[in-house]
């Protein structure tokens, strides 16, 4: 079987953090989203990978995985030249597959357990195609699986009734046989080619469209808060570790994963689920967690954060409560005490609620 991994997009709903960048690089408890899916991939004994590219970022993505091998598996890329639907995006992976049957992970899907049961079961059956559903609270946000007597009836998006709350997740194994869909498929109202369409249309022309049940955890990562809450619930099933310094009086608690060559103050209090990157400065008067990520050569002074992920190279010293947050990259937030002008600088589309 081969993998496929979609990473272009327009991630609209993440601005600003993607102006610079894609969606699919944002980390979740400091790795990039998408490479939860080449962990998956790989876990299902699946080496070759192409990761479609697309847009801003798209060396971003390059420089990061390469040719692969950091990550044990063969990696190619797709150029999308325009976000034009995740049908066209998979379309374009035709003779990257050639006749084998193959799975596809939305770049910003994560889910926890590993699937390389039903890897191996959709490899040795007959299945046209096969789906992962998940229960969800708010179907008629999803594209949605109608189900009686065990199989799949129809599959609607955004359904205004849903007939179900069974979503269907990103992830999807397919045969060849979707290329003939695909080539007789209609852009969507938003001018899109919708695999939820292409679903739908084997399921009419009578292929065998089978389904599996995530009973766990998954999340497509579309907003700031779908990131932050996929960053407390990868950290919750995290070991601790601890490679880095702290002076005595700091207090670690619950499960922290601190990176090697960090140092923790003897005033600050790391509350677990936590993890601290590589050297990073955790100064003076810091209570952090839980549910915090930060990223590698941060340096923290009095702080308090919680439910928040801070990226690389990032100061903080500023006295202020940080909840629900994301600070991307290069970011500072300092209190100038000498001087009582608030003074900001604040890239295209960023959110502040003070
Ligand atoms: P979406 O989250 O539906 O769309 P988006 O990434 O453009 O984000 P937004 O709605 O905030 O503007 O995309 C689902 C996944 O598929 C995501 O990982 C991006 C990827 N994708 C492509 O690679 N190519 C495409 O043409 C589209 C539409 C999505």
């Amino acid at each position: 079987m081969k993998g496929i991994i979609l990473h272009g997009g327009h991630g609209t709903r993440l601005r600003p953090l993607t102006h610079t960048g894609p969606k699919q690089l944002l980390p979740i408890a400091n790795k990039p989203m998408s490479e939860y899916c080449v962990d998956a991939i790989r876990d299902c004994g699946i080496s070759d990978i192409a990761i479609i590219v697309g847009g801003i970022g798209s060396n971003k993505v390059k420089e990061y995985y390469g040719n692969g091998s950091k990550f044990n598996v063969n990696i190619s890329y797709i150029e999308q030249d325009e976000p034009k639907g995740i049908a066209h995006a998979i379309n374009l992976c035709k003779s990257f597959v050639g006749t084998e049957k193959f799975l596809v992970f939305l770049g910003d899907n994560i889910i926890q357990k590993s699937i390389s049961g039903i890897s191996e079961k959709f490899e040795s059956s007959n299945d046209d195609a096969l789906v992962l559903l998940c229960e969800v609270p708010n179907p008629e946000r999803f594209g949605i699986a109608d189900v009686k007597d065990n199989k799949i009836t129809k599959i609607i998006e955004k359904p205004k009734n849903p007939p179900t709350n069974l979503a269907v997740t990103g992830i999807y194994f397919l045969t060849t046989k979707i290329f003939d869909v695909f080539s007789r498929l209609k852009p969507s109202w938003r001018n899109e080619l919708e695999i939820t369409d292409a679903l739908q249309m084997l399921l009419e022309e009578n292929n065998i469209v089978n389904f599996e049940m995530i009973t766990d955890y998954w999340k497509d990562t579309g907003t700031p808060d779908d990131i932050i809450h996929a960053n407390g619930e990868v950290l919750k099933n995290m070991q601790s570790y601890f490679l880095g310094t702290k002076q005595d009086g700091s207090e670690l608690l619950g499960n922290t994963m601190i990176g090697t060559d960090s140092s923790i103050s003897g005033t600050s209090k790391i509350l677990g689920p936590c993890i601290i990157g590589k050297d990073c400065t955790i100064g003076e008067n810091c209570t952090i967690g839980p549910n915090v990520s930060i990223g590698d050569n941060s340096k923290l002074t009095n702080c308090n954060i919680q439910n928040s992920i801070i990226m690389e190279n990032c100061i903080i010293d500023s006295n202020l409560k940080i909840r629900n947050s994301i600070l991307a990259s290069n970011s500072s937030i300092r209190l100038d005490a000498e001087n009582d002008e608030k003074i900001l600088l604040l890239g295209e589309g960023t959110k502040i609620l003070l």
